[in-house]
């Protein structure tokens, strides 16, 4: 794409209960199944998610659910200076708090995650290194979780790979389908205790 000027970066102090909870807390009692979560992830989970996606050595990152972008700044401080992250986020609130990010890799893409197809071809990026997924399988429909999962993996570059956390392992019977079975470790420091599920795409 084109070149990009200095990185803004947003500081924020470390801690298990994260920034953002007031608007986190009343997005999701508005909409419960869709956010999944009554608050925002951890230091800690963002720590290990980061890890588990191989973000300091990734070209392209696709983030799933970044809701009001604890995930996100997590995300932007391991990637290479070079790097792109696109973002993906139903919720039009949250949407306006990413879009405050001032970081020139970041998109910041309002819209839903079972359009992943349409949105990663219309920014003209190159196959994702790692896709990153806070988005809550558990509440959709099979069908609909499939339909993204089954994106995750053909969208992903050979040896990519996809990071996904929740509490519930509808995504890993789900996505073994199509990356076969993953890997799995729990964040204990994170309110509720986060698992963190873990994929690579064969090589071929
Ligand atoms: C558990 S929250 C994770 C938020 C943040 N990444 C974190 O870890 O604190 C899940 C997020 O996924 C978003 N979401 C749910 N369904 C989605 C979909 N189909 N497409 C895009 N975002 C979605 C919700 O709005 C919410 O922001």
């Amino acid at each position: 794409m084109f070149d990009k000027p200095p990185i803004a970066q947003t500081i924020r102090p470390p801690g298990v209960l994260p920034s953002h909870m007031p608007i986190f807390i009343q997005e999701f009692l508005k909409h419960p199944l869709q956010i999944g979560s009554i608050i925002p992830s951890s230091r800690f989970l963002e720590r290990r998610i980061v890890a588990a996606a191989g973000i300091a050595s990734a070209n392209v990152v696709v983030e799933l659910g970044p809701g009001t972008g604890g995930t996100t700044r997590a995300i932007l401080r391991a990637m290479p200076r070079h790097a792109w992250l696109l973002s993906v986020e139903i919720n039009p609130h949250f949407h306006a708090l990413l879009s405050r990010i001032k970081d020139d890799r970041l998109i910041a893409h309002l819209g839903s995650a079972g359009e992943l197809r349409e949105i990663v071809a219309r920014y003209a990026l190159d196959a994702p290194d790692a896709i990153i997924s806070g988005i809550p399988f558990s509440t959709m429909s099979r069908s609909e979780g499939a339909q993204i999962l089954e994106a995750v993996a053909s969208l992903l570059a050979p040896n990519g790979r996809f990071v996904a956390y929740q509490v519930s392992g509808r995504v890993a019977s789900l996505c073994e389908d199509f990356l076969g079975p993953g890997r799995i470790t729990t964040e204990l420091l994170n309110i509720p205790p986060m698992r963190v599920f873990q994929w690579e795409k064969p090589a071929a």
